[in-house]
């Protein structure tokens, strides 16, 4: 009886495994299971899977039992359903997300760690949402202060950005979650954003803007690249030949999908040949407005099949691209090992105050006005519309339907309940806005008062408070932090500036929150005691904010961009390579990086100005000393090096300091910038504690990109390493020789 359940059972196994066709039996390998899945498919089904079918979706192959592909922005958590063909909400209930701080603030914790835990965190809403693939991070390099989309990048440093692009791409992936890296590249304003064809040095092409797409890449594996909406030497990035098939695929290896920006494939030929593989729209037909179920008008649609019947092309290109799209597919819908994620778990919202108590960066703080002293505090007047103001909502694609967002107002008053008595004045009227794309705040913030009266009653009530805390600063308006156009002038809008003077001159204790994803101008900065950059932090902004100000989280942020004093301290502005020079048919504007590798701080150095703050600075309420640097040689041959550097909490409260590893090349055949970032790390301490730190360089850090060669080199020579905790503040330094 045995022997026979026996037999049945390796029968049923037998028939069972003749009839499982390759491409779903998971014990081949993914190339075997593609190719299979490829011989069985038809050319209109391989078209299909190229371009989407609705506004976030592609179909599978559904005969093959193949799903739909979904994705969805990005980079600040799962942005809620739209309708299949339209902009306008779906109108779900359950599409409430966890609004994650913006990548600005993830990147000024200068902890890597916590991008991992980003990119989890956001991968497991995304695969409770049943998306595939999120449309983040964005790496752009922050080249003016005017870009309206910088809140969403990782700041200026092309080595800061690849260190903290790599584990959040990793953290999503770990789980079967896509990330899709954008904008490829040279995306970096918003202004005529279709239009600007970018010129720029090849050396500041490879040592500026492309670091963080390579460590993403070559690193952390990303399995999707965005192209960007702008043109590099006269070719659309979305089907660029250099960029996409000689840079990302051959020389970088990327065996992923390339995702054109939304309605950024222009046309079918260079479609085809120029390394898209996956075409989406803004508009249904990716040609006009409004028409409806016209995705068969896509470049990479009707027509590509009509030229490849016509035998104007054969299915070389398309085969690369369906394999390609396959492979996505296998790493993430057809991966069975999925787990089902998490929606606004609270892990999520613990994950979101984290990134944000890290990241709020403690730029000013004179006579230790704070942390706020709760015990002997009775009254704090809390000024300013972004103290009330909801900002997931609004700013672009990265626009939010957050579960819950805590005001900075709110934070304060639920922090200080029962301690302190907290008044408010709203002090000025900035946008009175509360919805986005359908989505709405559900608040209130329309006032008939006018600006004088908002003025005088806020200086009023500062005058017998024990603090004035002002949360001013930009929103996700348009010309404000928000995506389509840059800002218009580096200013505080709304009339803050006087507002800002009138309070510092009615209270000593004044302390500026800006909330903002760039600089602004700080005309007022010394008569202001205490400035604290909050960013836009998401679902938790005004707990996270609170915490800081009280002191129950001691700050650890650093800027991760050159905060300078107006837009005459930068490159793109002083060398006037802004917005660009429109030709004579003004379809295309010219923006020429005339400033080359020196952005940030590479130009402030290079000018000798002292920026308002500088890259990487940040207080603490505590004190660190750093010192002892060594090298664990003075000589090298293939460029690693160990230093090691001592840092000490010689304050009386535990906090975390970022030792920061600068070089610089001190002769060399070209022109290098003074000093450039190549290693960091985040180190918490007790009060009194020391420790060593080893920070590790490479051949690659020594390295300039040659343009007479192509490629890069190290030359041969002195070196000096610096080290200290902030890019104007390195108090120790060695030399080293390249031989
Ligand atoms: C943006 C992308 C975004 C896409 C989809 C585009 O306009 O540039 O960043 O992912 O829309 O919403």
């Amino acid at each position: 009886m045995k022997k026979l359940l026996l037999s049945a059972v390796l029968l049923c196994a037998a028939t069972l495994s003749a009839q499982t066709p390759i491409y779903l039996d998971e014990t081949k390998s993914t190339e075997t299971r593609i190719s299979d899945a490829m011989q069985r498919m038809t050319l209109a089904e391989k078209i299909a899977l190229i371009h989407a079918q609705s506004k976030f979706s592609s179909p599978g192959v559904k005969r093959l039992g193949i799903p739909d592909f979904w994705t969805d922005d990005g980079p600040h958590g799962v942005r809620p359903d739209v309708l299949w063909d339209e902009w306008r909400q779906a109108g779900q209930t359950n599409d409430s997300c966890v609004a994650f701080p913006a990548l600005t603030c993830l990147t000024a914790t200068w902890n890597p760690e916590l991008s991992r835990l980003y990119g989890h965190s956001l991968g497991e809403e995304a695969l409770y949402r049943g998306k595939n693939m999120i449309l983040g991070p964005g790496v752009n390099i922050y080249r003016t202060p005017l870009g309206g989309r910088n809140f969403e990048y990782m700041g200026e440093d092309p080595y800061l950005s690849s260190r903290m692009v790599v584990p959040y791409v990793q953290g999503m992936q770990a789980l079967g979650v896509a990330s899709c890296v954008k904008h490829f590249c040279l995306n970096n304003d918003e202004e005529y954003r279709h239009q600007v064809n970018v010129v720029v040095s090849d050396r500041a092409l490879h040592e500026i803007y492309l670091p963080a797409f390579e460590a993403a890449v070559k690193e952390g594996h990303a399995w999707g690249i965005m192209g960007a909406y702008n043109l590099y030497k006269d070719q659309h990035n979305c089907h660029n030949e250099i960029l996409l098939n000689q840079i990302l695929k051959r020389d970088w290896g990327f065996d992923g999908v390339v995702v054109s920006d939304w309605g950024g494939a222009h046309d079918t030929e260079q479609a085809v040949k120029n390394g898209l593989d996956m075409e989406f729209g803004t508009w249904t037909d990716g040609l006009q407005m409004g028409a409806t179920n016209a995705y068969d008008n896509y470049f990479m649609a009707k027509a590509y099949a009509d030229a490849i019947l016509a035998g104007k092309y054969t299915t070389k290109e398309l085969d690369d691209k369906v394999r390609r799209v396959l492979r996505l597919f296998f790493r993430t819908s057809m991966n069975r090992n999925r787990s089902n994620g998490f929606l606004c778990s609270e892990a999520h919202y613990e994950a979101a105050q984290k990134i944000a108590h890290e990241g709020i960066v403690l730029l000013q703080n004179e006579g230790n006005v704070l942390p706020i002293d709760v015990e002997k505090t009775h009254r704090i007047l809390v000024v300013g519309e972004n103290a009330i103001k909801m900002m997931t909502v609004g700013g672009g694609s990265s626009s939010l339907k957050a579960q819950h967002e805590i005001s900075p107002l709110q934070g304060l008053k639920e922090r200080l309940a029962g301690k302190v008595e907290i008044d408010y004045a709203r002090g000025y009227v900035g946008s009175t806005r509360t919805s986005y794309n359908g989505v709405s705040t559900k608040e209130d913030l329309n006032e008939t008062r006018s600006a004088a009266e908002l003025r005088a009653e806020a200086v009023e009530k500062a005058k017998g408070a024990d603090y004035v805390i002002l949360f001013g600063g930009l929103n996700k308006s348009s010309y404000q932090d928000s995506e389509g156009h840059d800002r218009k002038q580096m200013e505080l809008p709304y009339a803050q500036d006087s507002l800002i003077v009138a309070l510092a001159q009615a209270n000593k204790r004044l302390v500026y929150v800006n909330i903002s994803g760039n600089a602004v101008c700080m005309p007022w900065k010394k008569q202001v005691p205490a400035i604290v950059q909050g960013w836009f932090i998401g679902s938790e902004a005004g707990h996270a904010l609170a915490s800081v100000l009280v002191g129950d989280v001691c700050p650890s942020g650093k800027l991760p961009f050159t905060w300078p004093n107006s837009l005459q301290e930068v490159g793109a502005h002083a060398l006037n390579t802004y917005p660009g020079t429109w030709r004579e048919d003004k379809k295309i504007i010219d923006e020429e990086y005339k400033e080359g590798i020196f952005v940030g701080y590479r130009w402030a150095d290079r000018q000798k100005t002292k920026p308002c703050f500088a890259f990487g600075h940040g207080l603490s309420y505590t004190t660190f000393q750093i010192s002892n640097l060594c090298a664990d040689r003075k000589e090298t041959t293939d460029g690693n090096i160990n230093f090691t550097v001592n840092v000490r909490n010689t304050g009386n409260r535990e906090g975390a300091e970022v030792v920061q590893l600068y070089i610089s090349d001190t002769k060399c055949s070209v022109e290098r910038p003074v000093k450039e970032l190549k290693a960091f790390r985040k180190v918490w301490l007790k009060p009194g504690e020391s420790r060593d730190v080893t920070l590790s360089i490479d051949r690659r850090a020594l390295s300039f990109w040659d343009e007479t060669k192509n490629g890069w080199t190290a030359e041969p020579g002195e070196f000096v390493a610096l080290v200290g905790n902030a890019s104007d503040n390195l108090t120790c330094k060695t030399k080293f020789t390249l031989k």
